[in-house]
């Protein structure tokens, strides 16, 4: 993968813990995050004393790679923002309370600063942060109880075709006994073209899956996971 093929946008500990109806009974699970990218979530989590493994194929790069993307991309992933603004929640209606793009931008900023910090201090050392990626995982069967995938699959629907998505989900569900998986809009805020065939196929396969309302909304309409479980024999 190219560096210049990712823009490094990445959410805080609060919007997973919304995104994902996190509770801190969780921090007892073992989490892989796929596709966290420069997400402050592992960092934040981790210094709670939770237990997770991220994902993701930027973790091939160095610090100094990864903040000259951040930055490259910074202005305009906010002008594009702005410029689609009334595509977005802000404000009160808001769980994050972002005002407008150049507050968002600040608040990204401040994540892929936090993520920086901790992948170069002790994240990289300590395995939490591994160069990998959907759809195949280096791990056993069943290593995670919780595996979470936030504004990658579904978000990226055009990009990312119906055999991607289906594979990505197996495999997750493979590693991990649980997979939460939101938003399952794509770019442009239509519900992804996959969603529906991917259910159909996963349950086909024997897993229990559900759509759920969660306490999250910044991209208008998109307030739903999908969780996979495997079912207990
Ligand atoms: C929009 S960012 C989301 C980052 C983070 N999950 C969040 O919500 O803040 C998408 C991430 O997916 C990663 N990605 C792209 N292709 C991937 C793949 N095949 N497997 C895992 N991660 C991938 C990108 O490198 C990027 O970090």
């Amino acid at each position: 993968m190219k560096l210049e093929e990712v823009v490094p946008w990445g959410r805080s500990l609060h919007e997973y813990r919304a995104m994902f109806s996190l509770r801190d009974e969780d921090l007892q699970l073992n989490i892989l995050g796929c596709g966290d990218g420069p997400a402050s979530f592992n960092a934040h989590w981790s210094a709670l004393g939770g237990r997770v493994v991220s994902v993701d194929p930027i973790y091939a790069f160095s610090y100094d790679q990864i903040l000259w993307r951040v930055e490259e991309t910074y202005s305009t992933v906010v002008e594009q923002t702005r410029s689609n603004a009334h595509r977005f929640v802000w404000r009160e209606e808001c769980v994050m309370r972002f005002k407008d793009a150049d507050h968002l931008g600040a608040v990204r900023l401040r994540v892929a600063e936090t993520f920086l910090d901790d992948y170069f201090e002790s994240g990289r050392k300590q395995g939490r942060y591994i160069a990998a990626r959907l759809p195949q995982l280096p791990f056993a069967d069943g290593t995670f109880d919780l595996g979470l995938c936030s504004h990658l699959l579904f978000l990226y629907s055009e990009q990312l075709g119906f055999d991607f998505h289906l594979a990505s989900l197996r495999e997750m569900a493979r590693v991990c006994r649980e997979v939460r998986v939101f938003p399952l809009l794509d770019l442009e805020g239509r519900p992804s073209p996959h969603l529906e065939e991917c259910v159909r196929a996963l349950r086909g396969g024997g897993l229990a899956v559900e759509v759920e309302r969660v306490h999250y909304e910044f991209l208008r309409g998109a307030n739903e996971m999908l969780r996979v479980r495997q079912v207990l024999g």
